[in-house]
């Protein structure tokens, strides 16, 4: 029954989609984690399910269950498993959303066993992650959209432009944590579209699921002019 409802605007369109937290391993019963709810990538695939498209969700931790049985769930813990995980994925999709708060560092070595307390501090080696976005830019063909997001907290639109160049997205949805009725957690979400001509489109504030409407909306008048 749930097919019933949807429409047809992206139809044999194939999106990826990214979303919640990563968790990185420091021992058997330990992690390094971060605070993303998964609400956003959630809301994104179920809305580009709504509007026809076959939805593959690569989501880390969370304790979300998507809306529609139609939508391919691929849980992943890590961004080392995220990054294996959406790089095969992608090759057939023509949209991709990463809305993952995918983590920037992880444990150099984790521990077989768990870490005892011994005499004093502990000291741990992170090292950087694979960066997922700047690998599917890298492989981006031309008939491809793909979405970045970007977190800031001070010179926003310049940071969130330097992303989307350096990663070779289509645009970035820059999410401002200034804001209190934006980010972690919160149902409500203010986010600005930025596209590679520099054009800023501004949504919220409103609920998630909003927020993910106009995100596709602009999707797919992008994809249609492409
Ligand atoms: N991203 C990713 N793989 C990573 C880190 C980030 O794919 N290892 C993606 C996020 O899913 C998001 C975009 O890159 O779509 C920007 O993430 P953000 O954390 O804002 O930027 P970073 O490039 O990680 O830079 P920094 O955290 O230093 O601001
Ligand atoms: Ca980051």
């Amino acid at each position: 029954a749930e097919t019933f409802f949807r429409s047809g605007e992206l139809k044999n369109r194939k999106a990826l989609v990214t979303a919640g937290p990563t968790y990185e391993a420091i021992d058997p019963v330990r992690f390094i984690g971060n605070h993303s709810s998964g609400k956003m990538g959630f809301a994104l695939a179920e809305e580009l399910y709504m509007r026809g498209a076959d939805v593959e969700l690569v989501t880390g931790p969370t304790a979300l269950v998507p809306a529609f049985r139609g939508i391919k769930i691929t849980k992943v813990v890590s961004a080392g498993d995220m990054f294996d995980a959406c790089v095969p994925a992608f090759a057939s999709a023509d949209i991709a959303v990463m809305s993952a708060a995918v983590a920037d560092f992880t444990p150099a070595n984790v521990a077989d066993q768990k870490i005892k307390k011994q005499s004093g501090n502990l000291e741990l080696q992170l090292v950087q992650t694979k960066d997922i976005l700047k690998e599917l830019g890298g492989r981006k063909k031309s008939n491809q959209y793909l979405v970045g997001f970007a977190l800031e907290t001070n010179n926003e639109k310049e940071n969130a432009l330097k992303k989307l160049q350096s990663k070779n997205a289509d645009c970035i949805v820059l999410n401002s944590l200034r804001d209190e009725k934006a980010g972690f957690g919160i149902d409500t979400n203010q986010v600005t579209i930025l596209d590679r001509s520099g054009k800023e489109f501004r949504y919220g504030p409103s609920s998630k699921k909003e927020i993910a409407k106009n995100i596709v909306s602009f999707i797919v008048t992008q994809l249609d002019a492409k």
